[in-house]
């Protein structure tokens, strides 16, 4: 049968190992860099952060899925062969960015941040508290991940709009889209939740100009950013000239250009700042591994693969 490579830097690869060969008992299970055999036998590769031109001399791959939703760590490679490229879309990941998106927009509208410093200085004072349905939450990208974003914090009684590509429609959100939409959709946002994959036509979009353009005189009396999509969206110095210069209230940050954060970063120690070690929504080998496996069974049963990227697009 053909071989499986699983190709994973930054995480432990020995769990998404084992659970791969429960899951798939009859299959020829190789791990990069040590154990991967003959190439030749090597059909499909399951990757994480692969060093780049790694999956060029696989001359029979049929597919390369990437273990989590984001695939630019994969199309950054210019020998990338012309195979299917998956992604990972599963309700329970999914379900993991709602809770971030959803915490950090409730910490920032509740103004946590600012209770926390005070509870440190044992100090009892009340802050205006304005009402979900003042206040304007924006999300940076309709798909997997801000649907269902979208969703709950319109739930939970805010005014929320987003941006996409292409035109969208959701009932109860407010969509904008492309070049020509992005401005409007920043001048009615008080908290920019980003949610966009990292593409060429995405790098560095959360910089000064943009942050500029958010509504800061909005029930909030500031704005907030909130980047769980990926860090090469943002300009980190960017980010810390917005909050000096008061174009951002607060900033939420699960992902960086340089991951892990050095330790040298100002963004650690910047009182406005709440960071994450990119955790918001974790792929997990019980939850991927089983979805990777159906999707080689229905692929060597004739089916066509699902959330296949458009290599074009980037995403
Ligand atoms: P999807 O592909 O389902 O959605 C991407 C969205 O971004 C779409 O709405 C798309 O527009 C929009 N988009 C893409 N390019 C542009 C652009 N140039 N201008 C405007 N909008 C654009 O992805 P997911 O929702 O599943 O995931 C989004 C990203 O989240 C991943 O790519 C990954 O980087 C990140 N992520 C981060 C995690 C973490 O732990 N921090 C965990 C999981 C994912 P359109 O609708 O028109 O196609
Ligand atoms: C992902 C991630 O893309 O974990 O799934 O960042």
């Amino acid at each position: 049968m053909s071989a499986l490579l699983l190709v994973i830097t930054g995480w432990d690869a020995a769990p998404w190992e084992r659970r791969f060969r429960a899951a798939a008992p009859g299959r020829d299970i190789r791990l990069w860099p040590d154990r991967i055999g003959d190439p030749a036998g090597i059909a499909y590769a399951a990757a994480w952060l692969p060093p780049a031109g790694i999956f060029s001399r696989f001359g029979n791959l049929r597919a390369i899925f990437s273990l989590g939703a984001g695939v630019d760590a994969l199309l950054k490679d210019p020998t990338l062969p012309q195979v299917p490229v998956v992604r990972v879309v599963d309700p329970a990941l999914m379900r993991r960015m709602t809770e971030y998106v959803t915490l950090h927009v409730l910490m920032h509208h509740r103004r946590q941040r600012l209770y926390d410093a005070q509870q440190r200085e044992h100090r009892w004072y009340e802050h205006e508290q304005p009402p979900a349905h003042e206040v304007n939450v924006g999300i940076m990208g309709l798909g997997v991940l801000g649907r269902d974003a979208a969703e709950v914090l319109l739930r939970l009684g805010f005014r929320v709009a987003a941006w996409s590509r292409t035109p969208r429609k959701l009932e109860g959100i407010e969509c904008f889209h492309g070049a020509a939409g992005l401005d409007a959709f920043l001048a009615r946002t008080e908290i920019l939740v980003c949610l966009l994959p990292h593409t060429p036509a995405t790098e560095g979009i959360l910089n000064l100009a943009l942050l500029r353009k958010l509504k800061r005189d909005g029930a909030l009396s500031g704005a907030y950013l909130i980047n769980a999509g990926r860090g090469m969206l943002q300009v980190d110095a960017d980010i810390l000239a917005a909050l000096d210069e008061g174009s951002l209230a607060g900033a939420t940050l699960d992902v960086f250009p340089t991951e892990p954060l050095p330790a040298t970063s100002p963004l650690w120690a910047h009182p406005n700042v709440t960071i994450t070690p990119h955790n918001s929504a974790a792929s997990v080998p019980e939850e991927v591994v089983g979805y990777i496996v159906k999707q080689i069974e229905c692929f060597e049963a004739g089916q066509p693969l699902a959330n296949a990227i458009d290599r074009a697009s980037g995403y």
